[in-house]
Formats: C-alpha cells, sequence, structure tokens
C-alpha cells in the first residue's frame, strides 16, 4: 500500500478573510491538511518555526516579504530528514506573497524526493497556486508532479468534499 506524507505550514493569530482581519485558533493550511489527512491517511508534519512570525498580520506580511527578498531560510523546531517510507508527498502551505512562506523550503531543501510524486497544495486570498508549483518544481528535483490544489483560505473549514476528491484523484 502506497503511504502519504503531508508537510504543512499554518499560521494561528490574525488573518485576513475576504476583506477584514480575523484572529483564529487554527491555521487555514492546518485544517486543510487534515481533510487531506481524513481523506487518504497518512502522517502529518508541521513546519514550525524557531522564531515566530508576528501574531500581527501588517507586521507578518512586511517580515514575509523580507525573508522573500533574502531568500530566507528560517530555522525550524525539528526537521524531517528522511521520506524514503513515502510514495506521496502532499506540501501544503498559506501563499505569501505569491509562494509558499520561506520556512516551508527550509524543510524541503533537506530532503530527497527522487521517486516521489509531489503535489502543492496553498490556501490563499485570491492567489490560487501562484508560484507554488513551480516553486516546488526548482526544489524537490527527481520527483514527479500531480495537480495542485487551491483553496480559498475563508472557506477552508467548508472544503472538505472538494479537498477528499481531489486527493482521493491524485494518488490514484
Ligand atoms: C504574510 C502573508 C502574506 C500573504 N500573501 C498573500 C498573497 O500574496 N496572496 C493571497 O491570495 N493571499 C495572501 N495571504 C493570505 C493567506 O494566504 C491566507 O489567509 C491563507 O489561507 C492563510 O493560511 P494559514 O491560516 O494556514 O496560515 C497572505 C497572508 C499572510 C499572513
Amino acid at each position: 500500500m502506497s503511504k502519504n506524507l503531508i508537510i504543512y505550514y499554518s499560521r494561528k493569530g490574525e488573518n485576513y478573510f475576504g476583506g477584514s482581519i480575523r484572529s483564529i485558533a487554527k491555521g487555514n493550511t492546518e485544517i486543510v491538511a487534515e481533510f487531506i489527512q481524513a481523506a487518504v491517511g497518512g502522517d502529518l508534519f508541521e513546519v514550525d518555526t524557531v522564531k515566530p512570525y508576528s501574531d500581527d498580520y501588517t507586521t507578518c506580511t512586511q517580515e514575509a516579504k523580507q525573508e522573500i527578498q533574502t531568500q530566507a531560510r528560517p530555522e525550524l523546531k525539528k526537521y524531517l530528514t528522511d521520506i524514503s517510507a513515502y510514495d506521496h508527498i502532499f506540501v501544503c502551505g498559506p501563499c505569501w506573497w505569491g509562494t509558499f512562506p520561506m520556512a516551508v523550503f527550509s524543510q524541503l531543501e533537506k530532503l530527497n524526493f527522487t521517486g516521489k510524486k509531489v503535489m502543492a497544495v496553498m490556501t490563499h486570498e485570491g492567489s490560487g497556486l501562484g508560484n507554488s508549483e513551480r516553486d516546488l518544481q526548482k526544489i524537490c528535483q527527481g520527483a514527479t508532479f500531480g495537480k495542485g490544489l487551491a483553496v480559498t483560505g475563508s472557506n477552508a473549514p467548508h472544503s472538505q468534499n472538494q479537498v477528499a476528491a481531489w486527493a482521493q484523484s491524485v494518488i490514484k
């Protein structure tokens, strides 16, 4: 039986929902990552930074912009080092200025993707998958890529059926 790994970053705290800012206990991407696990099984791995991003939305957008400009690789609390047991890797994160938070790349760069099937999953408020698929293709050398999934972040709690149908289709 094939094995699935769901790597995700998701920020708690203030977030933007179609015009207004609200504070949330669980991030949108985490909700979607759990829907993938419920639909197709597998292990969840949360990317978590040593230095937290600001809880304040506007400050966080500035931090994220600076990390992109410097191509930062923020340090993580823990790293996965071996994904040889897995066949399918779902890489999930919020759209931050058109791509994954740099912390996701801190993790991905440590892994050997040869022979894996990789899928981009992005929650967003209008940018869709942005550049996430292009950026994954650069980093996950030796992998093949399934169709990515974009979920509107504010709709994440209502996306279970959409996420399940997609996840089942990409691991076939
Ligand atoms: C730093 C930052 C940058 C963002 N940039 C974008 C963007 O470029 N395009 C977009 O559609 N949404 C953007 N958003 C909105 C998030 O992608 C969206 O709210 C996402 O669902 C958050 O997921 P999370 O709760 O798992 O962290 C941004 C949010 C933050 C905090």
